[in-house]
């Protein structure tokens, strides 16, 4: 078989990563890739936003599965458009895929369908969301509606910041709802599902980690790092997650003619009262994906098949009882903005570890070294029977590398490590 992984982050490497180890795979490509993927995949130079030339390429390489990684092309609609010609791909429809797209939707979804999520409201209008906010006071939570790649999120402590952010969110011009949402506390925890349209089977539970900084201080990320297991909560709580969120949003999202098949990511708070939905996703997380895919134990290609293919309930899906713990190298700057063509040392060093993978995500290959290329740069993993053995091997590991101005948390995995299991 060919296949084709569209876009070009550490997911994304590592979903390249994981196919190839497939004995029915002959070739992975990688649209368009970056320099980690060249080492599992063919780079092919079309961007994940071009989807007729990824169609065109398809058709002339005959490719039999296409992936896709990144939540964009998803939103408008790779998914429709690979199928209106009777190719193969691996995600959610464009009007499926509206479950991230638009958080003013997936609020409603759940209220509807009573998916435990915090109290909100949804206003098309400044004066409104303003006064709404005068009433409700601080602390609050201002959503964007629509894709705004990690920064639609404000969590606002004071009244300026609350009025900042919905002013900002209606003079982007690019958005036309705010939702304003019940502030919560708790931990916060990554559980994804491989979704065929109704079957529902989840992977195992990881933990990611938004902030820039150790103490999860510091401004949103896209993920600074993320382990797999996560020991302290139970397979009881898992099975309730799904029974209570991941399961009845498949049903809710087949009633509303919006039949879910992919990857449905839920991000959950676990309050005081209860465990609620931040969010969700229509696709794999990043850097979650960098600590699932290796405790796989089985063959990527059959279950993607499976969703595809509506067949998901007859097939058994395995995990390895291994730990993984993935920690982001990040360019200086990240989130905020950074340089970029600084070369990348210390790579050939870790490529004999077994225990260690090394996921690129903004990463070029220039011919001649490996330079940066964007604001999370590597991650880098580490795989043991334990996750702080898991955590010692991947910062052991990270020594090697270096980069200008190369920052990471040195705290990942921590609130697993000091906790027992409740
Ligand atoms: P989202 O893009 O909706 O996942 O939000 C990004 C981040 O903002 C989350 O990972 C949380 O850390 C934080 N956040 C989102 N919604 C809430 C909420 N209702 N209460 C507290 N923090 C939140
Ligand atoms: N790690 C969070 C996400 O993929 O959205």
């Amino acid at each position: 078989m060919k296949i084709l992984v569209v876009g070009s982050g550490g997911r994304e490497h590592a979903l390249c990563w994981k196919l190839k180890q497939s004995p029915q795979v002959e070739k992975v490509y990688c649209a368009p890739g970056n320099g980690g993927t060249r080492l599992v995949a063919e780079n092919v130079p079309i961007s994940e936003k071009q989807i007729s030339e990824l169609v065109k390429f398809v058709q002339q390489e005959q490719i039999d599965l296409t992936v896709v990684g990144p939540e964009e092309p998803l939103a408008h609609g790779i998914v429709d458009q690979f199928r209106a010609q009777g190719l193969k791909i691996f995600g959610p429809t464009k009007a499926a895929a509206i479950i991230e797209g638009s958080k003013a939707f997936a609020k409603d979804l759940m209220a509807k369908y009573k998916i435990p999520t915090a109290d909100y409201r949804v206003f098309s209008n400044a004066k409104e969301a303003l006064a709404y906010l005068n009433e409700i006071g601080v602390p609050i939570v201002i959503k964007a509606d629509g894709l705004a790649a990690g920064k639609g999120v404000v969590v606002a402590f004071n009244m300026d910041d609350a009025v900042a952010a919905v002013n900002q969110v209606f003079s982007s011009g690019t958005h036309q709802k705010v939702v304003i949402e019940e502030y919560l506390e708790g931990e916060e925890l990554s559980l994804m599902a491989f979704v065929d349209g109704e079957t529902v089977i989840p992977m195992p539970l990881a933990q990611d980690h938004k902030q820039a900084f150790d103490g999860d201080l510091g401004p949103n990320t896209g993920g600074m790092g993320a382990y797999s297991p996560v020991p302290h909560f139970s397979q009881a709580f898992i099975d309730q997650a799904v029974e209570q969120v991941l399961k009845p949003t498949a049903k809710a999202m087949l009633a509303e003619n919006r039949a879910f098949t992919g990857v449905l990511y839920a991000g959950l708070m676990i309050t005081e009262k209860g465990l609620k939905v931040i969010e969700f996703n229509a696709r794999f997380g990043d850097p979650e994906t960098q600590v699932i895919l290796p405790r796989l134990a089985g063959d990527l290609v059959d279950i993607l098949l499976a969703c595809v293919n509506h067949q998901l309930d007859q097939i058994e899906i395995n995990w390895n009882e291994q730990a993984a713990l993935t920690v982001v190298l990040a360019s200086p700057g990240y989130p905020g903005p950074y340089p970029t063509g600084n070369e990348i040392t210390g790579l050939e060093a870790l490529a004999k570890f077994d225990d260690l993978e090394v996921f690129h995500a903004g990463t070029v290959y220039d011919g001649n070294c490996i330079k940066t290329a964007g604001g999370r740069v590597l991650a880098v993993t580490g795989l043991a029977d334990s996750l702080e053995q898991a955590q010692n091997r991947a910062y052991q590991g990270i020594h090697h590398l270096n980069f200008y101005g190369m920052h990471y948390r040195s705290d990942i995995g921590n609130k697993a490590i000091n906790q027992r299991i409740s």
